[in-house]
């Protein structure tokens, strides 16, 4: 797949890994760019930023249904079809899970899971009219394996992995790809407040992320060997992980205590 001309829509561009995933797609040759996120200030700021595209610029929430009609309404009425959809607005607030905020679980759900399915599901007639189409889900390597004190986030973005596999199997008949990104920790606004390790560059994870995408790879996992094979071994050996988890669990706990950005 080519970039060059294609129709996008991406939500949460106007920060961190959606705003550099949008300097890529511009790079490509992108010029009509439909961007939804809450801020109205950062996506007037978009316009400024990339002079040459084209935005439709949403201003709402992705938990409000209504917001999603509406945009997708506008686009095929602006557009008649869409060529690219990214699903990649989310929120986090860890900690255990009896100490979460009943709002910050509901919203999580809202957020980073519930929005996915709907807006993917009033998009489809749009991708179906376009010649080639794709669809981009972010995920998060908490959607592989279920970390302590993520149980609400992991369980969100695990459910994005195994939409983004129905889906896959479902569109593969309409020439729709599908590619699910597993970031790791990544140096955004999310993680402010993680007090944690190490983490991946956001323009990274946007270059990989659009790279999985235009060769289709259904699979794009972050975090190297080390990860893959964490991976391995939480699915075939899951009691020597949790063994291993053990031992860091007064360091993770003490890390996910105040991470939170909704
Ligand atoms: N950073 C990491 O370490 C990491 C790791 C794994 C996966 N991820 C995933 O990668 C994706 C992007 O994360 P990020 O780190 O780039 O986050 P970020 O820097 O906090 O940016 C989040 C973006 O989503 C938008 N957004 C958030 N809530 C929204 C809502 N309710 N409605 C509409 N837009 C909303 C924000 O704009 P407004 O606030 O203006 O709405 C912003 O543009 C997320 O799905 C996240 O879960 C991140």
């Amino acid at each position: 797949m080519q970039l060059e001309g294609k129709y996008v829509l991406i939500t949460g561009g106007t920060r961190g890994i959606g705003k550099c995933m949008i300097q890529e797609l511009v790079k490509g040759g992108v010029s009509k760019i439909a961007v939804i996120a809450r801020d109205k200030q950062n996506l007037k700021q978009l316009a400024q930023e990339f002079e040459g595209v084209k935005f439709i610029k949403i201003a709402g929430d992705v938990a409000n249904i209504e917001v999603l009609r509406d945009a997708v309404a506008l686009i095929e009425d602006k557009w008649g079809h869409l060529d690219i959809l990214i699903n990649n607005a989310g929120i986090v607030s860890a900690g255990p899970l009896e100490d979460i905020q009943d709002e910050d679980l509901y919203d999580q759900v809202a957020i980073n899971l519930t929005a996915v399915l709907l807006l993917t599901k009033y998009c489809i007639p749009l991708l179906k009219a376009s010649k080639e189409a794709a669809i981009l889900n972010i995920s998060s390597g908490l959607g592989l394996i279920g970390k302590p004190f993520y149980a609400v986030y992991g369980s969100t973005k695990a459910g994005i992995r195994q939409f983004s596999d129905s889906m896959r199997r479902e569109l593969a008949p309409f020439n729709i790809s599908v590619t699910c990104a597993f970031p790791t920790a990544t140096d955004t606004d999310m993680m402010q407040k993680f007090k944690g390790r190490e983490m991946d560059s956001p323009e990274f994870v946007a270059e990989r992320s659009i790279a999985g995408l235009l060769n289709k790879e259904s699979q794009v996992i972050f975090g190297g060997e080390e990860r893959l094979n964490e991976n391995a071994m939480n699915f075939n050996a899951p009691d020597e992980l949790d063994k291993i988890i053990a031992e860091s669990y007064e360091e993770r706990k003490t890390a996910s205590i105040d991470h939170k950005a909704v």
